[in-house]
């Protein structure tokens, strides 16, 4: 398994690009099975979660094709309406693919996602709501086995805006003869991009951005080139570890209005930051702690949340984290104190007494977020930190070492 050697303090400078949005491409991925036309995206980040998606559509059939910066993919002969546990198992966002499955063929299998570290991360919602459009569902062996004649639209509400529901509902409705609504839908950036990219191909997505969406069914789609929105996490993640460094940096290639909250919480601690639409500049700045929620969008993303404790740790002064979207997502917190971090759990609040200088130990990525929060501390720690179980960054931060050593980072790949 491989480690980073991040040796530290220090200050980072220069510009730094951000990638696709990978939780915009993996339901645009899972998208793909639904047209018999070929699909040209650009600039799919090449990561881990990003790639078994790609093999779960591989293995039902999609032919998959690349040139330059361009990914095609033919989904024309479907061979397979199977997702099989070895491919879900490593990645929830596989569920994706039961509601265009559902759509194109009627048919579809799919391995429960199962636990996650990040807490139970149930599909109820999922599956309930398709029940209501017509499917027949069944759990059968680890299976969600469904099946449906011709989806039924309706009105939809969910009892809480899940991302990932929004999305499987949304596909499961673009051939429906009739039009579908979910309200209470979720807002997050990525279920716009989700839309946009359909009605490109030619479906009829309306009230985007709104938390009522109206999915009217059209009977084929058309060939079309799309290219994902920047992704509004990674840009956290950067703008986090500058103002945990005390560095200038500039962030391009993200749509600033999708971080707005992110933004202004920083703001609210005195951070000094300056945007246009494509672009975040962040300056050295005397900070000091916050009280934050994380919430749906437009609310503080959960995804921002372990990368903010580890900032927290450098600020002077108490911060209070609640974290409200899931039950356990504190796994940073034992490795952040193991270098000499002062935070208290209490249950769903991180409650983290800053400015106490961070010194260097190995430590262990335990989820994807809250790796990178580990990258942020360790940036600002004195000494070599070693960083274990790196895999998990790989699932979702593209080119993270060369984008930080481009920045100044001293950070190193071991393979072991
Ligand atoms: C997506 C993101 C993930 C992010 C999360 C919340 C992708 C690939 N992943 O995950 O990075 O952290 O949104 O912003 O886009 N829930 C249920 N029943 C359901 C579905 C969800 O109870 O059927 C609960 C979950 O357990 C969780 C909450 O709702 O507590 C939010 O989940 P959801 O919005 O569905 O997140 P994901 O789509 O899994």
């Amino acid at each position: 398994m491989d480690k980073l050697i991040i040796s530290g303090p220090c200050t980072l400078s220069g510009n730094v690009r951000i990638s696709r949005a990978k939780n915009a491409y993996l339901p645009i991925l899972a998208a793909v099975l639904l047209s018999d036309k070929p699909i040209h995206l650009k600039n799919i980040p090449e990561l881990q979660d990003i790639k078994t998606m790609i093999k779960l559509l591989s293995n039902l059939g999609v032919k998959v094709t690349k040139n330059g910066d361009i990914t095609t993919f033919d989904a024309k002969d479907l061979n397979s309406h199977e997702a099989t546990y070895d491919l879900v198992k490593t990645m929830r966002a596989s569920i994706f693919v039961l509601g265009p499955l559902l759509a194109r063929l009627g048919k579809a299998k799919v391995s429960l996602p199962g636990g996650c570290a990040i807490g139970t991360r149930p599909i109820d919602l999922h599956l309930t709501n398709l029940e209501k459009l017509g499917c027949e569902i069944t759990l059968n062996a680890g299976y969600v086995e469904a099946h449906v004649a011709k989806m039924q639209p309706t009105s939809l509400r969910l009892d809480f805006p899940s991302v990932g529901a929004t999305e499987n509902l949304i596909m499961a409705s673009v051939f429906a003869d009739g039009t579908t609504t979910i309200e209470n839908a979720a807002l997050e950036p990525e279920i716009d991009d989700l839309a946009n990219f359909l009605n490109a191909m030619g479906a009829k997505v309306t009230g985007i951005g709104t938390q009522k969406i109206q999915i009217t069914g059209v009977k084929s789609f058309n060939e079309v080139t799309y290219e994902a929105i920047g992704d509004r996490i990674e840009a956290s993640t950067y703008l986090m570890a500058a103002l945990a460094t005390g560095s200038d940096i500039t962030i391009e290639g993200v749509q600033s209005k999708h971080l707005q909250f992110v933004i202004d919480v920083l703001r609210k601690m005195g951070a000094k930051i300056e945007t246009t639409d494509d672009r975040i500049m962040v300056f050295k700045s005397d900070l000091k702690g916050c009280q934050v929620d994380t919430a749906p969008f437009p609310g503080f993303p959960t995804d921002a949340q372990a990368q903010l404790i580890a900032l927290c740790t450098q600020v002077k002064g108490i911060s209070v984290i609640t974290e409200n979207i899931f039950e356990n997502r504190f796994m940073h917190v034992p490795e952040l104190i193991r270098l000499g971090a002062d935070i208290t759990l209490k249950g769903k609040i991180a409650v983290i007494e800053g400015g106490m200088p961070l010194t260097a130990a190995p430590i262990m990525c335990t989820d994807l977020r809250a790796s990178a929060a580990l990258i942020i501390a360790a940036l600002a720690t004195k000494g070599d930190t070693e960083l274990q179980r790196v895999y998990h960054l790989d699932r979702g931060y593209e080119k993270l070492e060369e984008k930080f050593s481009k920045l100044g980072a001293k950070i190193k790949r071991v393979k072991e």
